[in-house]
């Protein structure tokens, strides 16, 4: 029998490199959409998947929406991708962030455990819990205290907690990936490397001037979302339901990102970079790099891609698309 996979957020950067690589092992997929009122938005990174997917329409602050789609898709293996992503943003909306992201989780829980307790569960839970917080050795590790600056980052901290209590109070395979930065040509492109990528091969074609940005000191350990959801298969795969890190190990900061991208493209981003204080948060993660030793050595994870050919990749893209 093949097995079935519920994937919510199926729609968003990890959801649909996700559902493709599960689709790849002979999975049967299921996944949430949320409604949107311009609907190439709803469907933009999955439409190629159409007639192989299954989707539904789900809120994961509506639970009757949700209990429809466990009861619909019978899932062996949840991937719970859905939330409010962007952390600038959940300054403006920390009310419909904490509710999503950490009540809709809660939601999801508890139809796991009263419909499919025999299923396993993977949560997205984020680098952004850590919060200012770094070891001496300069990384962040499931041992850092989590310090959370962020209505996002609180609300991936109550998630990543409910999941532990979950598991250890119901005895439930629950799962959380930590996971770091992670970025691809389907990264939304309000997002700092597809802002960066994007606009900057639109100054190359004349077709804009100027790159406006929040804080360039910033550093983030970033990888590619394709080498991410191959972790997330195998974390919720592992035979004890645990915790890991997945991450680079390697940190720039967001300048760097500015002088590859633009040198690659044969300019100067301090020709065309400003800043605009719009793009600044009232606190700041100052700085990503994680430890995955773990995922490395329990799960044989190593990522493919690097900080240069992720960011090649970002760059073809939108070479080819402008
Ligand atoms: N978005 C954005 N836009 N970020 C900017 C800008 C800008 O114009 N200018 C500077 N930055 C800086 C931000 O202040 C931050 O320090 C860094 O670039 C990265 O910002 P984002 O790309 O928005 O990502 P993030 O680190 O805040 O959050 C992402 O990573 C988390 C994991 O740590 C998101 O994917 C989260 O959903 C994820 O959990």
């Amino acid at each position: 029998m093949k097995k079935r996979a519920l994937i919510t957020g199926i729609s968003g950067q990890d959801g649909s490199y996700l559902a493709e690589y599960l689709l790849s092992k002979d999975y049967d997929v299921y996944g949430t959409i949320r409604r949107s009122s311009v609907a190439e938005n709803q469907d933009s990174r999955i439409k190629h998947l159409d007639e192989k997917i299954n989707t539904f329409y789900a809120d994961m602050l509506d639970a009757p929406s949700l209990a429809r789609v466990f009861n619909e898709s019978k899932p062996d293996e949840i991937y719970n991708l859905a939330a409010m992503s962007h952390v600038r943003v959940s300054f403006d909306v920390p009310s419909f962030t904490i509710k999503t992201n950490a009540m809709g989780v809660l939601n999801m829980l508890e139809l796991y455990r009263t419909v499919c307790p025999d299923a396993k569960f993977y949560q997205a839970s984020s680098s952004e819990m850590f919060g200012n917080t770094v070891d001496s050795d300069g990384a962040q590790r499931l041992t850092t205290p989590m310090n959370p600056v962020s209505p996002y980052g609180c609300a991936k901290l109550l998630a990543y907690n409910l999941v532990r209590h979950y598991r250890n109070a119901y005895r439930l395979h629950a799962c959380n990936g930590i996971l770091f930065n992670h970025e691809s040509p389907r990264r939304g492109s309000n997002f700092v490397t597809n802002k960066v990528v994007k606009t900057a091969v639109e100054i190359k074609k004349g077709l804009k001037d100027k790159l406006e940005l929040g804080n360039m000191d910033s550093s983030r350990d970033w990888g590619h979302s394709k080498d991410y959801v191959r972790a997330m298969h195998m974390i919720i795969n592992h035979e004890t339901p645990d915790e890991f890190i997945v991450a680079t190990g390697e940190t720039h900061t967001v300048r760097d990102l500015c002088a590859y991208v633009f040198g690659k493209l044969d300019m100067d981003y301090e020709d065309y970079v400003v800043q605009n204080p719009k793009y600044m948060r009232p606190e700041e993660l100052k700085y990503l790099k994680g430890d995955a030793s773990k995922a490395r050595e329990v799960l044989g994870w190593k990522p493919e891609y690097t900080f240069e050919s992720l960011m090649d990749d970002m760059i073809d893209h939108w070479m080819k698309i402008l």
